[in-house]
């Protein structure tokens, strides 16, 4: 046990087992604002996993008029409390400590959500990402809200919780402290001390309703990074005012703003950004401060978690995202097992979807949030059965995995000479290289399960069936499509995506992009032919750009395409193209009227999905037991599949992916897991 992070850690009177924590994270899990059965059975798992301690909720709110944006939980309710005490009574019988978040969101929601009460804040402009606009706070909202946050504390002692965290960057209380967001004349405004005093008030409230044996910490920014606002030399007044003051138990350093999306995504970096990039700063406030220091960003291997405790930078390492890749970090640290960690490639699926509204969900781990379904650990079926998978894409490599795990004999075909299929084009980025970090901790896991890999091989009918197996399925994805709608068959002259990402085709000088499908290979394409000196009309019916994309992985794209030759065409549909001597004639009109006009490019790249790749599929349907069909209710509830359409034939045939229809990695996975998961 000379591992850093296995070391125990006394935080006040209470033992944490080990340094790993998950840091604070809203899944959007919860039901009418309660942390009901799925919100328990996810942070369960985690526990189960190993970790020290896990804090709960992406900020509990602690007012109706902090409206639940990111379907927060109401901690504003007494109802609350027996939700809290189920949820920590289950993680406390891990052996694991279980934190809450509390927070006002001030202006960082919206007024259109829970009670229709009008967001505020300190200051009357509205914050970006939720876009409404505050009123700004009046004095008897400042009492009332001081009381509500003693309130809410006490609900959570009551509820078994070790502890409470105050959210202060961004939200309420994060807004009070800034002076880019207070504008307030009282004594809650201006000055240092002034800005300070909000937060004082909340402590000694929360203080006097919980007593001192209870953890209470507070998750700060130090350095807002922005001319005129919190400067890193008043984040470390601020640091030594909390600590001094014997009202808090830890800090949990953040440094950066989050009203935008840049700068959200600068403060947590997402894929191709750099790793652990306020870990010194957070190291710097620990070498001056005599508290305990929690820290998470961007801290997803354990190697760097590790260098972060062994060098005395942190007491608590947060690995959030890290965990929703793969609750059970902790368990393999102490197996001896780092090598089977699944990876959080930076995605940042997870997150950028709660900004959709849309719960959080790890785009290749299909069994976060759903553990009351899914599972982590695969069991043994009863019978072992041999199973061919023909493509060796994320659907087919999830498959083949979990078909290992279950102790079939598995077989896998691969028209390529590697596998990994669209996530390959993605990983051409330089940028998103991580990637394949999805690919290639599937092939490891086979290869520990033998499974046997056939590249090189366009696998038809008869290879499939000379194989002799139980179970076929059928993940080959698919091929870009260039048929449109209006056009009724592929369109001339055009090139797909594909070509210009993988390097098939060299963009001209003056390109049109028509992105129909609305995701990363359209932006991917752009970034490669304005790298390349094109001039790019980067065009979408739609009427916005890239909506698949999403806020935080939309950034880097908006950030490397800024002041380049490209402009964005919004609502205007192309509906056919002809030669024009050497260029290409684009007939285009618009959903939003009846005009239609040409222009012309000397290269038009289309992106507009996949079309399956299928025929395999069909040739084997009449000579599958099942016909191919799928019970759908068993499906969704992770039940083994039972249809019998021909006693004659000898194997069950399934279909998963884009070879059934044009979605994402993670439908690709999710078909796969719940699908193979009973076979
Ligand atoms: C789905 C999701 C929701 C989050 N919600 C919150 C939140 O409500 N409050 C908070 O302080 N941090 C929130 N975070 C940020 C995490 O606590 C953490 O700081 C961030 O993910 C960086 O750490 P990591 O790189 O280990 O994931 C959220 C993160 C995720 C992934
Ligand atoms: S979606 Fe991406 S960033 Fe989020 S947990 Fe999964 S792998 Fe990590």
């Amino acid at each position: 046990m000379n591992d850093p992070l296995l070391q125990t850690f006394k935080l006040k009177h209470l033992n944490l087992k080990n340094r790993i924590i998950t840091t604070s994270h809203e899944p959007a899990y919860n039901e009418d604002g309660m942390p009901k059965d799925r919100y328990i059975a996810y942070h369960l798992e985690r526990a189960k996993g190993g970790i020290a301690m896990t804090m709960t909720a992406g900020s509990a709110v602690v007012s109706k008029d902090s409206p639940p944006s990111f379907d927060n939980i109401h901690a504003f309710k007494d109802e609350v409390v027996p939700w809290i005490k189920k949820l920590t009574n289950a993680i406390h019988d891990q052996d694991c400590a279980v934190m809450i978040q509390l927070t006002h969101l001030g202006r960082r929601t919206s007024w259109n959500k829970g009670d229709w009460l009008p967001s505020l804040s300190s200051g009357k402009h509205r914050e970006p990402a939720h876009r409404s606009f505050p009123k700004l706070v009046e004095n008897w909202d400042i009492e009332r809200i001081i009381k509500e946050y003693g309130n809410a504390a006490e609900r959570m002692k009551e509820g078994g919780m070790d502890g409470i965290e105050l959210e202060a960057q961004g939200h309420l209380i994060g807004q009070f402290l800034s002076p880019l967001t207070n504008e307030l004349d009282s004594k809650y405004g201006g000055s240092f001390d002034n800005r300070l005093r909000f937060t004082f008030d909340i402590l000694s409230e929360i203080r006097k309703k919980v007593g001192e044996r209870f953890i209470v910490g507070i998750r700060c920014v130090f350095d807002e990074v922005q001319d005129n606002g919190i400067s890193s030399a008043e984040g470390f007044k601020i640091a030594k005012l909390l600590s001094a003051s014997g009202k808090i138990d830890y800090l949990n350093i953040n440094r950066g703003r989050i009203h935008t999306d840049p700068l959200l995504t600068k403060h947590i970096p997402i894929q191709g950004m750099k790793s652990a990039p306020h870990l010194d700063f957070a190291g710097s406030i620990k070498k001056e401060i005599n508290l305990p220091i929690f820290h998470a960003s961007k801290i997803s291997d354990v190697a760097t978690a590790r260098y972060a405790i062994s060098n005395g930078l942190v007491d608590m390492i947060g690995m959030t995202r890290a965990h929703l890749a793969d609750p059970y970090i902790v368990k393999k640290i102490l197996e001896k097992k780092e090598d089977d960690i699944r990876p959080c490639v930076g995605a940042t699926y997870c997150l950028d979807r709660i900004y959709q509204g849309e719960e959080a969900l790890c785009i290749h781990n299909a069994a976060t949030g759903r553990e009351l379904k899914m599972p982590n650990i695969i069991s043994l079926a009863k019978k072992k059965k041999k199973v061919v998978i023909v493509g060796a894409g994320p659907g087919g490599l999830e498959a083949a995995r979990v078909a290992a795990d279950r102790g079939h004999e598995v077989i896998v075909f691969e028209a390529a000479s590697n596998a990994g299929g669209q996530i390959r084009l993605s990983a051409k980025s330089k940028r998103r290289k991580d990637m394949l970090g999805i690919i290639d901790w599937r092939i490891a896991q086979c290869s520990k399960k033998n499974v046997k890999f056939n590249f090189n091989l366009y696998a038809e009918s008869k290879d499939i069936i000379n194989e002799d197996s139980d179970i076929v399925i059928i993940a080959t994805g698919g091929t870009p499509n260039l048929e449109l709608f209006e056009t009724k068959k592929e369109l001339p002259h055009v090139f797909s995506s594909w070509d210009i990402i993988s390097g098939d085709i060299k963009p001209a000088e003056n390109i049109l992009i028509y992105d129909e499908a609305g995701d990363h290979a359209a932006m991917q394409s752009a970034e490669i032919a304005i790298e390349e000196g094109s001039t790019v009309e980067f065009m979408t019916p739609d009427r916005l750009i890239s909506p698949e994309i999403m806020g935080m992985n939309l950034t880097p794209y908006l950030k490397n395409l800024q002041n380049k030759n490209i402009t964005y065409t919004i609502a205007k549909r192309l509906l056919g193209v002809s030669l024009e001597g050497n260029k290409l004639k684009a007939l285009i009109g618009s959903d939003y009227g009846t005009f239609k006009y040409n222009a012309i490019y000397d290269q038009i790249i289309l992106n507009y999905g996949t079309k399956p790749l299928d025929e395999l599929y069909f040739d084997l349907v009449p000579l599958s037991i099942n016909e191919g069909e799928v019970n759908y209710e068993k499906l969704i509830e992770g039940k083994e599949q039972n249809i019998i359409k021909n006693n004659i034939n000898k194997f069950n045939l399934y279909r998963i992916g884009d070879a059934v229809s044009s979605r994402n990695i993670h439908a690709a996975i999710y078909d796969a897991l719940r699908l193979v998961k009973e076979i």
